[in-house]
């Protein structure tokens, strides 16, 4: 979105351009105030998505973070994950310091997650604890971004109700950072940018990596499917796809600094370049691009049944260092349900695609996202998704009691499903999806399996952890230095979330594809 359209769509207040010994900044402060809007959100405007190559920090911003420290706490999903390690690139492009303390902090960052209400009221109990902070230490900046920001209905509570916080900007601004911190700085009032329609894709964007074995790689942005009960298609905007050689070239770096596993990362990633101009260049071509590059394990995540085609099953199914996991959301196994959930498939369509995958990819791990208690969900559509659950076999699966999202067509209907009854459901599909984890553990028993090493267990510095190909966590006793090497495990105890074994054999980078 260009700067004329983005003032357009939105109303806009200059913030004061006083600064704090009453000089005046005004040329600093153009269009703060831009609100979120979800009604703006939801129209698709057919504008050229713009491909921006020039990041860079501006000198005027160089030395800002110099003797400063920065904290962000992280909710959600992994696209906030990596958008944090983004805006930890920013910040330390800046000179700041990272920190784990928010003590310590001088600025903090809430990375915000709102799909579900619980996700957004832990991040209003914690603007509540931050108030202290604030009250304690004035200088100390207080932020709050990611998917929250979009939500009209929030910008107004947070104007309302939490004077603490500096500045809240929306998931499209975050290379906007050092503006918006250099304008926080300069300003007494709340520094509020929130663009709040479809984003370009903005490339060379620093990062900061959490680990040095697995990387997040986004390859496309937003969402266009509109499901009726989900808020991101308005917080994350229209779908954008980044092009196919920018993806490459940032696997290849990431190959060549000796990261060992590739997550790709989308809303929907089946939509992936559907957008761009070749428009046959779809996930399956992407997959089978970088499969030739020299890096163990690629995966994706996630996939809309939708437009989940043959071709890319036939790419899977090359296996090399495409791993055999496809998570592929259900969200319900009822075809009226579906449909009330404009989701776009039947549970029979559903079905198919899964015999389709598990035919070309034998030992496939499944996994999904279901939700129930969607309005008037009745027993029987219940018992279709617990009976869909069986007939596929799922390995694990997320699972939620619906929540209304302000805005979505779903928070409109009338919902005659009393909340004991959702969290009877939940309990019920709970206790089949920790049978069927078992079970699929209890198949590996005997079996021995190809693990990447992350490092040391949480529960036992003692004993080394990693993750099959099929996303299985696998504990076993080795020395140290096989961290992010793969190895084979003969696996000999079983849990519901876990396997245990004997450490066989250290891979040696030649052999790709074993289970
Ligand atoms: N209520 C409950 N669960 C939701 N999800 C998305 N929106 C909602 C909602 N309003 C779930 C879906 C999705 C996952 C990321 O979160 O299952 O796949
Ligand atoms: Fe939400 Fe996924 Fe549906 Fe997009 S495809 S609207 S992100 S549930």
């Amino acid at each position: 979105m260009n700067e004329e359209q983005r003032l357009n769509s939105s109303q806009v207040k200059e913030i004061n351009p006083q600064n704090k010994e009453g000089k005046d900044y005004s040329q600093y402060f153009q269009s703060v105030y831009v609100p979120p809007n979800l009604k703006e959100a939801k129209k698709r405007g057919k504008e050229q998505v713009e491909y921006q190559h020039d990041f860079g920090i501006e000198p005027e911003f160089a030395n800002m973070g110099i003797g400063r420290k920065f904290y962000i706490r992280t909710y959600g999903c992994q696209m906030n994950e990596h958008d944090t390690e983004v805006m930890a690139g920013i910040f330390m492009g800046l000179g700041y310091e990272p920190t784990n303390t928010v003590a310590e902090a001088n600025v903090v960052l809430l990375n915000t997650c709102a799909i579900r209400e619980n996700a957004e009221n832990k991040v209003f109990g914690e603007l509540g604890h931050l108030k202290l902070l604030k009250r304690n230490n004035p200088d100390v900046l207080i932020g709050v971004c990611g998917c929250m920001s979009q939500e009209e209905s929030v910008v107004n509570k947070i104007l309302k109700t939490y004077d603490q916080v500096d500045m809240i900007f929306g998931t499209h601004n975050i290379h906007r950072l050092p503006n918006i911190l250099h304008e926080a700085y300069l300003s007494k009032e709340m520094v509020i940018e929130v663009w709040s329609k479809e984003g370009d894709v903005i490339e060379n964007l620093p990062k900061v990596r959490r680990g040095e074995i697995k990387a997040w790689v986004n390859i496309m942005y937003g969402c266009d499917k509109f499901c009726t009960y989900c808020i991101v298609p308005y917080t994350r905007g229209k779908e954008r796809s980044r092009r196919p050689q920018d993806i490459i070239q940032e696997v290849r770096h990431l190959a060549a600094q000796g990261y060992k596993e590739i997550t790709l990362l989308g809303q929907n990633v089946n939509a992936y370049g559907k957008d761009l101009d070749d428009s046959s260049y779809r996930l399956g071509n992407l997959m089978d691009d970088l499969r030739l590059i020299d890096i163990e394990r690629i995966r994706f995540t996630t996939s809309h049944p939708r437009d989940f085609d043959d071709h890319l099953i036939s790419v899977l199914a090359k296996r090399g260092n495409l791993v055999e996991h496809v998570h592929l959301p259900v969200q319900s196994g009822s075809t009226s349900m579906l449909k009330l959930m404009a989701r776009k498939y039947s549970r029979e369509q559903y079905l198919e695609l899964v015999q389709k995958i598990k035919y070309a990819i034998p030992n496939v791990a499944l996994t999904t996202d279901i939700i129930v208690g969607f309005p008037n969900e009745t027993e029987e559509q219940f018992e279709e998704t617990m009976s869909l659950y069986r007939e596929v076999g799922f390995e694990m699966a997320y699972t939620y009691i619906y929540s209304p999202r302000d805005g979505t067509p779903a928070a409109k209907m009338e919902d005659n499903v009393p909340m004991e009854v959702k969290k009877d459901r939940l309990q019920r599909l709970n206790n089949l999806v920790n049978q069927f984890a078992l079970e699929a553990m209890e198949r590996y028993n005997g079996e021995v399996v190809e693990v990447l090493v992350e490092g040391e267990s949480k529960k036992n510095p003692d004993v080394l952890a990693g993750y099959t190909r099929t996303s299985k966590l696998v504990n076993f006793v080795g020395p140290k230095d096989i961290i992010g090497k793969r190895v084979l495990i003969k696996i000999n105890q079983t849990k519901t979330w876990s396997l245990y074994g004997e450490l066989i054999e250290v891979l040696s980078g030649q052999e790709v594809g074993v289970i």
